[in-house]
């Protein structure tokens, strides 16, 4: 079964095909940082428009190097949301009027189950059941997994997210978008230890997360540093070492986080995806507490921690059960993981 993948819901526009027996065969990805960038962040229209120019070249591309005809496709899958709506309704729409014209059902796959399950797309492939830590730029989430559809949330941010505290902080820091990777590279010049930010919510005894007081605590230091909130008033030498105490302050947490909700289920295979899942500091971290009591860690490959195609094909096509040949379609901006449940069991194509 060959599912073509369409993700839309932000700043990437990605395609992919994933075949049920071979594994991810193509994939290809636009991503339209040079064109926000001068905004210093993702323009909603601007991002929608650019989806629509995207879309056919990069499924022309990835048909060609998947050396598969449009005919040789069984399902079209695109992300349904979270996210932008003006950009989630391109794909919904491009993926609806092409399967229409193929005669082949579509489904629509929510965003962060696609990322939850890109780990599947390692080697080797991790199994069910597993801890899962979703960093983001809108979520932070720990979720016990049992399965395709069987999440429960264990804890949440209850404010920023991980990826947003980056995106902030690096804005405090005179970074421009996107913030996180900016941030991490600067981390790397910086010094551990000369400066110590706070580990919010790090004993609260529960596995809920808070960013926003520790982007605050940049701020503060930056005014403590350089008698401003300006971030040009600070050398190049104190805001490395400032971005590198926010690196570990938020990798403390989150790694602290992650091992509790593996004591908390008994799992011993911790899955990371998102976004942040691409930071160095924070696998290089995860896998060394997770050796310590024998537990495993997955990640995606690196390219496949930010929003991409394939982990949507993937899904798609482990959620083939459900996709449907009812032409009507609906994108979700907000859409709560823990609602999905279980796949119907696929019909064999
Ligand atoms: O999953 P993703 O691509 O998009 C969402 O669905 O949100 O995640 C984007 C987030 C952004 O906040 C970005 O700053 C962050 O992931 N990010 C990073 C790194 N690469 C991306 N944060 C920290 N370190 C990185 N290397
Ligand atoms: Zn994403």
């Amino acid at each position: 079964m060959r599912a073509l993948g369409i993700e839309t819901s932000c700043d990437e526009t990605g395609v992919a095909i994933y075949d049920s027996e071979r594994g991810l065969v193509a994939d290809a990805l636009h991503s339209q940082v040079t064109m926000h960038a001068p905004y210093g962040g993702v323009v909603p229209e601007l991002a929608s428009r650019d989806h629509v120019r995207r879309l056919v070249p990069l499924v022309a591309d990835v048909l060609g190097r998947a050396g598969c005809a449009l005919a040789g496709l069984d399902l079209i899958a695109y992300t349904r949301g979270p996210g932008l709506a003006g950009a989630l309704l391109v794909g919904a729409s491009f993926a609806s009027g092409l399967a229409t014209a193929l005669g082949k059902p579509a489904i629509g796959v929510h965003h962060l189950e696609g990322h939850l399950l890109s780990p599947l797309l390692g080697d080797p492939a991790p199994r069910f059941p597993f801890v899962a830590l979703l960093v983001s730029g809108g979520h932070t989430q720990l979720f016990e997994v049992a399965g395709v559809g069987r999440y429960r949330l264990l804890g949440e941010t209850l404010d920023d997210a991980a990826g947003e505290a980056f995106d902030k902080t690096a804005k405090l820091l005179g970074l421009g978008y996107p913030g996180g990777p900016a941030l991490a590279a600067l981390a790397e010049t910086g010094h551990a230890r000369t400066i110590r930010l706070p580990r919010p919510m790090i004993d609260s005894g529960d596995l809920d997360f808070s960013f926003s007081g520790l982007k605050t605590a940049v701020a503060l230091a930056v005014r403590e540093a350089a008698g401003s909130f300006e971030p040009g008033a600070l050398d190049d030498a104190a805001r490395a070492d400032l971005a590198r105490a926010f690196e570990d302050a938020a990798v403390d947490v989150l790694a602290a986080k992650a091992m509790a909700a593996l004591d908390a289920t008994g799992r011993t295979t911790l899955v990371v995806a998102g976004g942040v899942g691409a930071n160095r500091r924070l696998r290089e971290r995860l896998f060394e507490d997770a050796a310590r009591r024998g537990a495993r860690v997955h990640f995606p490959p690196p390219r496949f921690c930010t929003d991409n195609g394939a982990m949507i094909a993937l899904a798609g096509a482990l959620r083939a059960g459900d996709a449907s040949t009812d032409r009507r379609f609906s994108v979700e901006a907000r859409w709560e993981l823990a609602s999905l449940r279980e796949p119907a069991a696929a019909t064999a194509a």
